[in-house]
């Protein structure tokens, strides 16, 4: 059902996601003109707190966590939060908060920034309470779930109270720019599409690498692991959106149509196929960081490193590998996509001195927002042997390309849609099973091939061993 929510009511309201993303993109959005004045914010957490109280945290936050360019007047923005203090866990409360809400003109959307654990109990004191009609939406922060199972009770114990179209389930990754560039790449130039096969494409890497460690998210981490982290999420949905078939339109049915026919169309991974890691105390940019036992306190088989030779069986990737790999203290901050393309099928220069090298798309996601085509060109020069070729660089730099435009935040894009009723960006229930699906077979491999994290030095590129798994089939990580 489509209606502009004129009530947006966040759960986990104090906690450290609307401090530093929730409560600063939202208020970028009504400083840029794209909130409805009508529109009131109800914030909700366990602490005590007034309105007013409230509202000097949310303050204190936006000094704390808006870019400098982006601060202007707050007031207007803090007038429209309110707080109704609730223990999501029982149902005394919820009346009240439904008071607090009032009666939306429109519809009332739902933010759940909350622990999975309080998805469930939330949900049955919003019926409780009549906070789950046809004019309210719902919108649930990862993680969902820890593998299938639980993924499929956080989806069963929502269904009981919303119909699937007014679910909307955040991957943060599908709110920043740049992957939604993606699709502006494949599916607005005619130049790439035909390529885009196991005919022209030799293999595809993406990487996700970070600086940062466990960022005190210690329990957390821990029970998750790289893979669950951030392949089952981000890593799938850039693959899917790397892979995915022409949709027919850019709307929320046929984009996930598409998406969902990869994700069910990967193959389990066989052994040999992955390498994990953790990392040991070691330097970052010339920055001593300690090893992730010693942040944690404990020895732990957790990885912080994964990288996988995954592959979609279908006609179009036929035989083409999809590398991936992510980790944390690892020597910069970069999130890309390689694109391999295959050697020219015939080089009218052999003989004559000249080496090939095959055509190379690197997609930058961040935090270099540029995309570079690697070409072959002639050296300048009167060479007596022949002709000499090397590969140079059609780069385009968006911040260039377009001069002047504001760096947003994800979550900017996702509460706008979140607000507008559009699920375009938004994983759905299938997507979401398919990828732990996908992700629970990796585990159970690890665990019955009895697969140890290998340590690698914070700020290398991972252990020895993800070199070695990719070199195995002749290709070398982008660097
Ligand atoms: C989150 C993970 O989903 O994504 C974090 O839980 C990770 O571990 C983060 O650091 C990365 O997001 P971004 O936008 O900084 O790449």
């Amino acid at each position: 059902m489509s209606f502009t929510a004129d009530r947006l009511l966040l759960f986990g309201a104090t906690g450290d996601l609307a401090q530093r993303m929730l409560l600063p993109s939202l208020f970028a959005l009504d400083a840029d003109g794209l909130l409805a004045p009508e529109l009131k914010i109800i914030g909700t957490a366990r602490s005590d707190m007034s309105d007013g109280e409230y509202r000097n945290f949310a303050r204190a936050a936006l000094e704390k966590y808006l870019p400098a360019e982006r601060r202007g007047s707050m007031a207007g923005f803090l007038n429209r939060l309110t707080y109704q203090p609730l223990d999501a866990t029982t149902l005394e409360g919820y009346d009240d908060l439904a008071k607090k809400v009032g009666k939306p003109k429109r519809g009332l959307a739902i933010f759940l920034s909350t622990a999975p654990s309080l998805f469930e109990p939330t949900i049955k004191g919003l019926q409780s309470a009549g906070l789950t009609g046809d004019n309210v939406r719902m919108c649930l922060e990862k993680p969902l779930g820890t593998d299938l199972g639980t993924s499929r009770e956080i989806n069963d114990a929502v269904a009981e109270a919303f119909p699937e179209d007014r679910i909307f389930r955040i991957d943060h990754y599908l709110g920043k720019e740049t992957v939604q560039n993606l699709l502006a790449l494949r599916f607005a130039n005619i130049m790439f599409e035909p390529l885009w096969n196991a005919a022209h494409i030799d293999h595809v890497q993406i990487t996700v690498a970070e600086t940062v460690g466990l960022e005190g998210r210690v329990a957390f981490y821990d029970d998750a692991g790289a893979l669950r982290d951030m392949v089952q999420n981000h890593m799938l949905q850039l693959l899917a959106l790397v892979a995915m078939e022409p949709p027919a339109h850019f709307d929320a049915t046929a984009v996930r149509d598409e998406k969902v026919k990869v994700l069910r169309a990967m193959r389990p991974v066989t052994k040999g196929e992955t390498v994990t890691g953790q990392y040991r105390a070691g330097a970052i940019q010339g920055q001593a960081v300690p090893g992730y036992d010693e942040e944690l306190g404990k020895a732990s088989d957790t990885e912080t490193f994964v990288a996988i030779k995954a592959h979609v069986d279908n006609w179009r990737w036929k035989g083409v590998p999809f590398y991936l790999r992510t980790g944390k203290r690892m020597p910069k901050r970069v999130t890309e996509i390689v694109i391999q393309f295959a050697c020219v099928p015939h080089s009218i220069f052999a003989g004559k001195g000249a080496t090939m090298q095959p055509n190379r798309l690197v997609i930058g996601i961040q935090p270099e927002e540029n995309i570079t085509l690697s070409l072959m060109a002639k050296v300048p020069g009167l060479d007596r042997e022949g002709i000499r070729l090397r590969s140079v660089p059609l780069n385009i730099a968006m911040p260039d390309a377009f001069t002047g435009a504001v760096r947003r935040i994800a979550y900017e894009r996702l509460l706008l849609d979140l607000i507008e009723g559009d699920q375009t960006l938004f994983v759905r229930r299938d997507e979401v099973e398919a990828q732990w699906e996908w992700v629970d077979a990796v585990r159970a491999g690890w665990e019955a091939e009895g697969l140890a994290p290998k340590t690698y030095t914070a700020g290398s590129w991972g252990p020895s061993a993800a070199i070695a798994l990719a070199e195995r089939n002749g290709v070398t990580w982008h660097e």
